[in-house]
């Protein structure tokens, strides 16, 4: 049976002219096969139903809220002028359940019963967009009006936003940038002891969130080489490892003797540290993040092509050393391996980024510009991991927002061209989810650049419900 206005208990709730009935609903989604404009009501005839307008069906039990995201004539009436058909295709996004006296709740998600073919879709009125974008006891932030209707605030449940991964999508130029900032500023301000950080690749963010703001950039940034994995390391000094391989054995060789000499040096007991497997130091592997010097590194590369002199192919080892060489001599690599005071300070690195104590700076923003493109994949992945294991390892306790602008840059997608480390971040990803790490990515123009994505032209905060696996 059609619903229409009037068999709506609460009649005051909904204007009283349907502006299109449900042709076809499949899943989340339905299309709406809208009146023609003369047979519409006023407010239909003057501005029409536009991308992101809220729609209602009435189902007895409840008020299912639709939200426009496309709108077309279809092919067969484009020449037909008295025809004019014109779809909406929708988004069945919750709903306003009706208690057994014909009063409406709050907004909740998802849909108990849905709409039936040839249901009246009607725009939604004044009382119902209160109802749904009605934040009540949750904290919330104010971050403007919502467009259908300008006296309705638009906010933001923040604590709800945090807790969960989110995303804001749109096209080139559509005021994705401008969002963010005015979003992390709303809750800056109302969470001054927040922890963000925000990777900010145009370098566009720096003046955005005022005294709030650590500013971090390549020219005072101090990540030492020593952090990093060995699949990190061989991407920087080696590039593709799998073609290389010998240069990547000797760095697996290597660096876990210089690991050692390095710790054995602080322990005054050098002469020991070349021989494998006393204790505590035998167990430094390629990627346990432990101090160790470039030149230790160096020394054994040299004395070993020195050994090896006649007897093999020393191409790899000379390759090897010529690209470490041109590394450390390189300026743009200055925040990685010019600090000749090699001391564990791993501690101060993360104080700092994660701001710990927050010290009335509540957010990171790491300007990535300046640094070497080949490495700001690794510079990300070595960032995203570190804010993954303070979430994992603090249990939760210390909730980190991870804030990434360009986002199709770092999250694993095979076109991306991000190659490091893209597993880690996927686990990071999920697992987040359980310790307290909210990641908020920038998606621009995401049908563009993410084939298979749906594009939204318009802004939209979007939270994964997905659990991860046990
Ligand atoms: N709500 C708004 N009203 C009017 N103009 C806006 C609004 N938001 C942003 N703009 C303007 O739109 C332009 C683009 O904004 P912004 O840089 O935020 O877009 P973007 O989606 O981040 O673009 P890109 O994909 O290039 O990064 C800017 O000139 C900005 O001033
Ligand atoms: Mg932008």
């Amino acid at each position: 049976m059609t619903q229409t206005s009037s068999n709506i208990s609460n009649s005051t709730l909904l204007p009283a002219k349907a502006i299109g009935t449900i042709s076809a609903i499949s899943g989340s989604k339905a299309s709406v096969l809208l009146v023609a404009p003369a047979d519409a009501g006023a407010a239909v005839q003057d501005k029409g139903p536009f991308i992101g307008t809220l729609l209602t069906v009435d189902t007895t039990t409840a008020v299912v809220l639709c939200l426009i995201t496309s709108l077309k004539v279809p092919d067969n009436s484009l020449d037909d002028k008295t025809a004019r058909t014109r779809v909406a295709e929708v988004e069945l996004v919750g709903e306003l359940k009706r208690e057994s006296d014909g009063y409406l709740r709050t907004f909740t998600r998802g849909v108990s019963v849905y709409p039936r073919l040839g249901d009246d879709v009607l725009e939604a009125s004044r009382t119902v967009l209160e109802k749904a974008y009605h934040f009540g006891s949750f904290s919330a932030i104010e971050i403007g009006n919502i467009r259908q209707d300008p006296t309705i605030p638009a906010a933001l449940k923040v604590d709800e936003m945090l807790s969960k991964h989110f995303a804001i999508v749109g096209s080139t130029g559509s005021g994705k940038s401008c969002t963010v900032a005015l979003v992390l500023r709303t809750v800056l301000a109302s969470h001054p002891n927040a922890h963000m950080v925000m990777l900010d690749p145009h370098n566009e963010y720096g003046d955005c969130f005022g005294d709030a703001t650590e500013l971090i950039n390549p020219g005072n940034l101090n990540l030492p080489f020593w952090i990093l994995t060995f699949e990190e390391i061989v991407e920087i000094l080696i590039g593709n490892g799998e073609a290389h391989p010998d240069e990547v054995d000797i760095l697996r060789d290597f660096i876990p003797v210089a690991k050692r000499m390095f710790a054995a040096s602080q322990e005054g007991a050098q002469k020991t540290a070349r021989q494998p497997g006393n204790g505590r130091r035998s167990k430094f592997t390629v990627d346990v993040p432990v101090p160790y010097r470039m030149s230790d590194l160096i020394g054994l590369i040299d004395a070993e092509t020195g050994r090896l002199e006649m007897q093999k192919d020393l191409r790899p080892f000379k390759k090897l050393r010529a690209r470490i060489d041109s590394i450390r001599r390189d300026p743009r690599y200055n925040f990685m391996f010019a600090n000749l005071t090699l001391q564990d300070d791993f501690a101060l690195l993360l104080k700092r980024l994660f701001r710990i104590p927050v010290d009335g700076k509540a957010i990171t923003v790491v300007q990535l510009m300046g640094l070497p493109s080949e490495i700001v994949n690794v510079v990300v992945s070595v960032l995203a991991r570190m804010a993954f294991d303070l979430a994992l390892w603090s249990d939760g306790r210390m909730p980190v927002t991870f804030v990434c602008e360009e986002a199709h840059r770092y999250v694993p997608c095979e076109r991306c061209g991000f190659r490091a480390r893209p597993e880690k971040r996927r686990q990071a990803g999920w697992i987040a989810l359980l310790s307290g790490l909210s990641l908020y990515l920038l998606y621009a123009d995401a049908r563009r650049r993410r084939p298979g994505h749906q594009g939204v032209p318009v802004f939209l905060a979007a939270g994964y419900e997905k659990k991860p696996r046990a």
